[in-house]
């Protein structure tokens, strides 16, 4: 078997929506409040689409950054994945929009649907592609308009998303010659469509007007499960890269933006302090898919990311499925 080739990160994008969507707004759809979201959960506000939005288009705002960041062309793109639960439509694929809009004229592309694991997912399959020597140039977006499938009458479920997109570009790491590809993880534990997703609209539900009455095309959510699981496998995932590489070897950890207080109590679980993770959730709630590359770039622009240290991507979701990324940059 030929050898594998080395695989960097050579450009980040991300694009959230200008609308913010604030705790007092909330105060005045549902019976909440702006100490109750902010207590619970960490969140202050969130961005959503305006009415002419869908997720291609924050998609392409991501992705021309990626490009221009790593200083390539539409045309230089081989294969563009999208990781959304949200897409434009059922079928076709986003990422097909999204190459076509960008000029993406030699690429195909595809979709990936594993909720807030979307990303991490998608980066490994796109690094193996570039690891193989299949293709040199993969683009990876995660975008969600996740405002677009909740419940404004539900509390347990309106206050903690957001919409938004972000993007990585993988390349040969000598192309790119930064944040080099060192694995990762994908896992899931089936059957527990109960606790968190989208009931409606697929093929155990199809769309009726009685699923519509049934308010089924909407998330769904079982809060507590969701924390308790999300806070062990965080833990978990974290752990083992501190077993294999060492606790100094880790410059930052990047993790799914799922709630202030599950990535407390899951760093405090592995005894690693806060001021080694990476937070934006105050500004844009959970973006499912899109928030581990959201946070990226925005951590890359803070100068938080350190050259040859460790950047951990912890991500988890609705499955339940959960995995990681891991960078060294
Ligand atoms: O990417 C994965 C996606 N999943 C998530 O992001 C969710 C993960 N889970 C969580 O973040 C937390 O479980 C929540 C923030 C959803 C809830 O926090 P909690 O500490 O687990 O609270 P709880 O479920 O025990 O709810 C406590 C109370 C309930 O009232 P009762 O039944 O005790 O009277 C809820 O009805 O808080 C109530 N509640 C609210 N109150 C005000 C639930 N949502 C709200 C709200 N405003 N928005």
């Amino acid at each position: 078997m030929a050898s594998l080739i080395p695989v960097g990160v050579a450009g980040l994008g991300r694009y959230v929506p200008e609308q913010r969507l604030t705790n007092r707004d909330l105060e005045q759809i549902v019976d909440t409040s702006d100490e109750w979201i902010v207590q619970r959960t960490g969140i202050r506000e969130r961005r959503i689409v305006a009415k002419d939005e869908v997720t291609s288009s924050l998609a392409l705002r991501a992705a021309r950054q990626a490009l221009e960041d790593a200083k390539l062309a539409p045309e230089d793109l081989d294969l563009v994945i999208c990781a959304t639960v949200t897409g434009d439509q059922p079928f076709p694929a986003t990422a097909c929009r999204v190459g076509f809009d960008l000029g993406a004229k030699r690429a195909g592309g595809f979709d990936v649907a594993a909720a807030c694991s979307g990303f991490v997912f998608a980066s490994q399959i796109a690094a193996g592609f570039v690891q193989s020597g299949q293709y040199r140039h993969v683009l990876v977006v995660g975008a969600e308009t996740l405002s677009r499938i909740l419940d404004y009458e539900d509390r347990n479920t309106c206050v903690l998303f957001g919409d938004g997109a972000g993007a990585a570009l993988f390349t040969p790491l000598e192309r790119a010659g930064r944040g080099e590809f060192l694995g990762g993880s994908i896992s899931m534990e089936g059957g527990a469509e109960a606790v968190l997703a989208q009931p409606g609209g697929g093929s155990r539900h199809p769309s009726t007007h009685a699923t519509v009455d049934q308010r089924l095309h909407y998330m769904k959510m079982g809060g507590t499960k969701v924390f308790r699981f999300a806070v062990r496998v965080f833990a978990e995932l974290v752990q083992k890269v501190v077993d294999r590489h060492g606790r100094d070897a880790i410059g930052l950890i990047v993790p799914h933006q799922v709630n202030q207080r599950i990535i407390e109590a899951a760093m405090e679980q592995v005894g690693l302090p806060m001021d080694l993770v990476f937070t934006n959730i105050d500004r844009y709630g959970n973006t499912s898919a899109a928030s581990v590359p959201i946070a990226l770039r925005e951590a890359y622009d803070a100068g938080r990311l350190t050259k040859g240290k460790l950047v951990v991507m912890p991500a988890f979701g609705a499955g339940m499925a959960w995995g990681h990324l891991l960078l060294r940059w």
